[in-house]
Formats: structure tokens, C-alpha cells, sequence
């Protein structure tokens, strides 16, 4: 299964995992957890795609896989991928997320509550500037905050426990723009239905 990265692979995955930007959001999952999410939500499709113009862009997504297939959550989550930045990527950091819902035949945009949802992050360093990178990242060589150098990059299997269903069951459709300055790092976008 692929799917994108970034440091949308940072805006979207560790924010699924609930890591650097709210940890009060995922306590109050974990917490919420035992009375709403009674059966694991299971990631049962997600298609991703470049949405911008990857010869443009800074950062380039060659491959990103999450296993198990299908995910549920809480439960293990697998991740490997590989990218290349074509040129040092640093502050002023800037994403702009757009996390839609389907809500019948119709797109509802979910509101930034938390640090989570249509988000606009003005500064990704110094929100990632405490977080401290997974040993996995460190051997492999993987920058988890900036500056993010020119390279190519690699990260092996890497698995993680997630705690908490942060999904209700749905289709979701993310976004996520990133630009350093007025560059280009990237754009993505990615369908996926939990069940
Ligand atoms: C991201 O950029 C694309 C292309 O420039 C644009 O169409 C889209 O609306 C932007 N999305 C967000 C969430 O800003
Ligand atoms: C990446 O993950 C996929 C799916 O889990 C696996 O098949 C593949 O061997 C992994 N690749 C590397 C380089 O670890």
C-alpha cells in the first residue's frame, strides 16, 4: 500500500498518531476512547496523490508504505518510506491543511480544533522543535525537524503503537500545502475510508 509523505508525511501521519502538535488532543482520545469507540476503526482504503507540481516542489515523495493492510486503530501501524529533498527546507515552515468529511454526497470541511482538522500551521519548526525523533529516524539519518537538508532519505520499517482511534468510521479527504518562504515543498492529498 502507498501513500504519501512529506513533511506532510509529518502534517498528517504524526498527526493521525497524535504526536507533535497536541497531546491533549490525544489524551482526551485515549480518554474518550472507552466510552465512544466501542469497535477499532479499520483504515479500509486511502489513495493518495501529488497535488501540486512535483518538478517544482522541494520535497519529492518516492515511496510511502503502511502496513498492516488493513490498519485498525488502536493497533500497531508499520510505516517506510523514501524521499528526496532538493534543497534545505527550514523555517518560516508553513502548512495549510484541509481535512474534509463526507457527509452524504457532500464534502464537509472539518473545523481546526485542537491542532487538528483545516489547520493552518504558520511555523511547522518551532511546532516540531520539541518532539523528540524516533531512534529509528535518528540511525537512518532522518531529519524529524528542521532544518530538513538537501538528500535523499530512507527510513526503514518503523512500527508504532497508536493509542486511540482519532477517526470516527468515514471518507476523508486531506489536503495538506506546504511552503518554505514562498517555495513549494510540496502538495498532497489523500482519500481514506475508515470503517
Ligand atoms: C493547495 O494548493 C493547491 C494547488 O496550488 C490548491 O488548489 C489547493 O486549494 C490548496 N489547498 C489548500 C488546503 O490550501
Ligand atoms: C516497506 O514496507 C512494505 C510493507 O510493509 C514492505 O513490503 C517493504 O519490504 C518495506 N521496505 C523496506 C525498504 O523496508
Amino acid at each position: 500500500m502507498k501513500v504519501f509523505v512529506s513533511a506532510a508525511l509529518v502534517a498528517l501521519v504524526t498527526c493521525a498518531i497524535g504526536l507533535p502538535f497536541a497531546p491533549e488532543v490525544v489524551k482526551f482520545s485515549i480518554f474518550e476512547e472507552e466510552e465512544v469507540v466501542i469497535r477499532r476503526p479499520r483504515l479500509q482504503s486511502y489513495t493518495y496523490k501529488n497535488c501540486g507540481s512535483p518538478d517544482k516542489e522541494l520535497f519529492n515523495l518516492i515511496s510511502l508504505n503502511l502496513s498492516p493492510d488493513p490498519l485498525s486503530f488502536p493497533g500497531p501501524l508499520s510505516v517506510n518510506f523514501s524521499g528526496q529533498i532538493k534543497s534545505t527546507v527550514d523555517a518560516p515552515l508553513k502548512a495549510v491543511v484541509y481535512l474534509g468529511k463526507k457527509v452524504g454526497s457532500t464534502w464537509i470541511k472539518i473545523p481546526c480544533i485542537g491542532q487538528i482538522g483545516s489547520c493552518t500551521y504558520d511555523d511547522l519548526c518551532s511546532s516540531l522543535s520539541n518532539i523528540q525523533c524516533p531512534p529509528e529516524f535518528v540511525s537512518a539519518g532522518v531529519p524529524c525537524k528542521c532544518p530538513f537538508k538537501a538528500g535523499s532519505y530512507k527510513l526503514p520499517t518503523v512500527n508504532f503503537d497508536v493509542g486511540a482511534a482519532v477517526f470516527p468510521p468515514g471518507d476523508y479527504h486531506g489536503q495538506a500545502n506546504l511552503t518554505y518562504n514562498n517555495a513549494l515543498v510540496g502538495c498532497y492529498e489523500i482519500y481514506v475510508t475508515f470503517a
